[in-house]
């Protein structure tokens, strides 16, 4: 998957994608990153980029002009041309980021984010060139930066072969659609605490079975509104059934 990012502050992008896992994804060229300064693509002398509001209301607004030059040139577009790929805006007025949509986006072979600040960006960016806006939480940011930083790392961790283990996208919490169960490794006793019984038994059945009531007694207790929508066997169901009327567990 090849990632265009439009930005204002490319400096930023420092770090989050130098280690971990998108390094290793950049490495393997899984990924490839590519991070376009909009200021570049800017008239005039000043490469001027925001402007105050027409109308009033404060703040400052990026204007059209460096943005639409900057992912026409990059996406090798003519003027009123479709874009080639999606391009998302991010922005708090987007949709709101899940698991299904990372999945969603991650299936493309190429896409292009813009990073908006929150005072805004002129509403022409996204009546005409932007395909997509997509937000990360209900919560202000100062811009879009952090925000395209989350979609990346969601959308490498997707990527064939970005994960050591072929099956960890499938384990990760959301994308069965529950919470995590907890997770234990040694010593079997810290301070006292104990990793439980069931985990040091060897009994693989019963292991698995742990795993999966702990799962959704986790999402049953912190996020209810998960198991609306998650893919739940019968016996599943039964064993929620004998929570409704249990006393929560205390953490
Ligand atoms: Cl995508 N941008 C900004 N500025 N704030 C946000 C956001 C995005 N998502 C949540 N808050």
């Amino acid at each position: 998957m090849h990632i265009d990012i439009f930005t204002l502050f490319p400096d930023m992008f420092a770090g989050p994608f130098d280690d971990s896992i998108i390094k290793r994804a950049r490495e393997a060229d899984i990924v490839s990153i590519a991070l376009h300064n909009v200021r570049e693509w800017a008239p005039g002398k000043h490469r001027q980029c925001d402007d105050t509001p027409y109308g009033g209301g404060g703040g400052m607004v990026i204007k059209p002009e460096p943005v639409f030059y900057a992912v026409e040139d990059v996406l090798d577009m003519q003027p009123g041309d479709p874009p080639p790929c999606p391009v998302v805006l991010l922005t708090p007025q987007g949709r709101l980021l899940t698991q299904e949509i990372a999945k969603e986006l991650s299936q493309h072979e190429r896409i292009a984010l813009i990073c908006g600040r929150y005072e805004g960006i002129d509403e022409r960016v996204r009546e005409h060139l932007v395909t997509d806006q997509v937000s990360i939480g209900d919560y202000v940011l100062s811009g879009g930066e952090l925000a395209a930083m989350v979609l990346v790392d969601a959308l490498t961790r997707l990527q064939p072969g970005a994960l050591g283990d072929p099956g960890a996208p499938l384990q990760d919490s959301h994308s069965a659609g529950l919470l995590e169960h907890p997770h234990y490794t040694r010593p079997a006793e810290f301070r006292g605490w104990m990793v439980p019984d069931v985990l040091l038994s060897g009994h693989h059945a019963n292991q698995a079975r742990w795993r999966r009531e702990s799962a959704l007694r986790r999402t049953h207790e912190r996020r209810p509104d998960l198991l609306q929508r998650a893919d739940l066997s019968e016996a599943d169901r039964a064993f929620l059934a004998t929570l409704a009327d249990e006393p929560e567990t205390e953490e």
